[in-house]
């Protein structure tokens, strides 16, 4: 039933309990579709799904392990702001798994995270290409038939970037001597992205994919010593990178970058400096599918979670928000020098602007301290040249000005009423009780919490704020709501990561316990990962959704009219062995459950049956 303490029409469903079923779980009077899983053909010759598909072929097709995303209408015949039946997804693929991204032997052989190799050491060619090709952004017209389900339209807007993809720098790195490498002498271009998790999307409707783990897909093999603080702060790797893409036989510049030992007299002869050109928020204009996509320096360098905007006031600066999801790194925001038009507005506004990080104050204010090169000790004598080595260097700046480590910031959100910030701090075991804080209140903080701020008197541009914990997540003896009371079984989570507010000011909590404590434990407790909606104002959260066996919940968004929600499921079957698949274990064959197909990360579309507003 509804209790009684319910804002009318905030949260109307009822909770559903933690669930370990290998399917996707939603409340009574909520029905699920799921849409464009990995390998879905979406462009070029559209090659059938196949686990033999070449790496050519991924490239025309849906990418892997989907991240963040958005919904951009298709403006029709629509009483809305733009159509709820007809538009572009847009959407993030984090990583792979290469075991299932092969063909079937390969995935009987492997565990998570192994990576198929030669006998020699090298890696197939055509493989790496997959792999490349899988990551990245997808870009698909969908379109809701009569019967209510949604399908992919085979249309021009659709199309892949992927790790190969030509892409420009912009903003005050651009040109540097950071970004300069065989490929690119000038320093003004570079090939693909990767590791893309949260997204955002700017006031004049463009999309932008955030660059987190990229720092392990480099290998550097110099002697340790040499190496620089831009590889060292960040933890590029001195043996094999995380999949071995450098050891791609035959392929010239595209696979040998990923090695940026110094082989060369110049930056201009090696791929010293490629690493550089990673770490960045990236701009494309989902409409114009022959747009180049803008690497926007501007904004920093570092693992971006995400980025997530304040409603644009004309006249007024754009500001907007990114975690570096790492433990004990920090929350930045970012405002633009020029001021918001809306006929004008474009990816202009994140080439100029002031980048600042946060310092969380023990009495609950909080200081945005600015990362420009010559202002308080941003200068030569602590070892900083110019805006570009600040920025190159955006973690060891911020280090210097003392901003406040963080316990992994995730997503944000902002409440569209109040304009009040919402960030999830997922979990930092490495805390120790001597490195506590007021914002970062629990060592050894396993399971997570949501931190929130309001900016001072000056609204969004402000350098002061006020901020406070929404929620402690945890089991019930360890965990702590608005209203001073524990979590229990209608809402008990650990873990939040992807977070999102709704047209209605609805909060939504999604949550990623890692696999490798999944199910497990003290962790048993959640079940598999799920997803949550809370009322900001009472602080009341329920249990909405509740994944497949081994994944985790992202990326959610929904039609304007929001009675279609779109949320993604990442990682089905990580917690699966290759034995346990082998002898018919409990495995995750979602969401094809086929005994002849591995789990695939996909979207799922949530309609309510009656055709309501999804939460009420
Ligand atoms: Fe890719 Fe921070 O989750
Ligand atoms: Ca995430
Ligand atoms: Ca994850
Ligand atoms: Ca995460």
């Amino acid at each position: 039933g509804t209790p009684a303490n319910a804002a009318p029409g905030k949260l109307g469903f009822s909770p559903i309990p933690v669930s370990e079923a290998d399917r996707i779980l939603v409340p009574e009077g909520y029905q699920v579709q799921t849409l464009i899983p990995w390998g879905e053909p979406i462009t070029g010759t559209y090659p059938s799904y196949d686990l033999s598909n070449s790496g050519q072929d991924q490239g025309m097709q849906i990418g892997q392990h989907h991240d963040g995303m958005h919904f951009f209408p298709i403006e029709g015949e629509s009483p809305y702001l733009g159509s709820s039946q007809d538009g572009l997804l847009v959407l993030n693929h984090e990583y792979i798994e290469p075991r299932f991204l092969h063909t079937a032997a390969v995935g009987l052989t492997l565990n998570a995270g192994d990576v198929p190799m030669n006998a020699d050491g090298t890696r197939d060619a055509d493989q790496v290409l997959k792999e490349i090709n899988a990551h990245g952004i997808s870009i698909v017209r969908i379109r809701q038939q009569e019967t209510g389900t949604w399908e992919v339209v085979r249309d021009s807007h659709n199309r892949r970037i992927t790790g190969l993809t030509p892409m420009e720098f912009t903003g005050p790195v651009r040109g540097s001597e950071f970004l300069k490498t065989r490929y690119s002498p000038e320093g003004t271009g570079t090939r693909g992205t990767l590791n893309n998790c949260a997204h955002g999307v700017t006031p004049w409707n463009t999309y932008l994919f955030c660059e987190e783990n990229w720092a392990r897909y480099f290998r550097n093999g110099d002697p340790e010593a040499s190496l620089p603080r831009e590889q060292t702060r960040y933890g590029v790797s001195r043996e094999m990178s995380r999949y071995g893409w450098e050891r791609a036989q035959g392929q010239g510049d595209d696979y040998v970058r990923f090695d940026v030992s110094r082989l060369g007299n110049s930056p201009q002869e090696d791929y010293r400096n490629e690493v550089n050109g990673f770490g960045w928020v990236v701009e494309v204009d989902p409409f114009n599918p022959n747009d180049t996509p803008k690497k926007r320096t501007a904004l920093g360098r570092f693992a971006h979670e995400g980025v997530v905007f304040q409603p644009a006031v004309p006249g007024q600066p754009v500001v907007c928000y990114s975690g570096d999801d790492a433990r004990f790194e920090y929350i930045y925001k970012y405002v633009s020098a020029d001021s918001y038009d809306p006929a004008t507005a474009s990816g202009e506004l994140l080439n100029r602007g002031r980048l600042y990080v946060a310092r969380f104050h023990e009495d609950g204010g909080g200081e945005w301290l600015p990362l420009v090169f010559g202002e308080g000790p941003l200068t030569p004598e602590n070892g900083f040249s110019s805006q570009a080595d600040v920025l190159v260097n955006t973690r060891t700046a911020a280090d210097v000005l003392g901003a406040t480590k963080m316990d992994r910031p995730e997503w944000g959100a902002i409440d569209p009423e109040t304009g009040a910030v919402y960030f999830t701090l997922t979990n930092n075991t490495r805390r120790t009780e001597d490195q506590v804080d007021a914002a970062n209140p629990r060592a050894e903080n396993t399971w997570g919490h949501i931190i929130r701020w309001r900016e001072g008197g000056d609204g969004p541009t402000a350098t002061q704020f006020e901020w406070d914990v929404f929620v402690l997540a945890g089991p019930e003896m360890d965990s702590e709501t608005l209203k001073g009371e524990p979590l229990e079984e209608t809402n008990i989570f650990a873990c939040p990561d992807g977070l999102w507010f709704d047209g209605h000011r609805r909060l939504w909590i999604q949550t990623d316990i890692s696999e490798s404590v999944m199910n497990q434990g003290e962790h048993a407790q959640f079940g598999n990962n799920q997803m949550l909606a809370a009322d900001p104002d009472t602080g009341e959260i329920r249990r909405f959704l509740t994944g497949p066996i081994g994944q985790e919940i992202t990326g959610v968004v929904s039609t304007p009219d929001q009675r279609t929600l779109f949320i993604n499921v990442q990682h089905p079957g990580a917690t699966t062995s290759a034995e346990a698949f082998a002898a018919g274990s409990v495995v995750s064959r979602w969401p094809d459950h086929s005994p002849n197909l591995y789990p695939r990360s996909a979207t799922v579309v949530i309609t309510k049956i009656d055709g309501g507003v999804i939460g009420t």
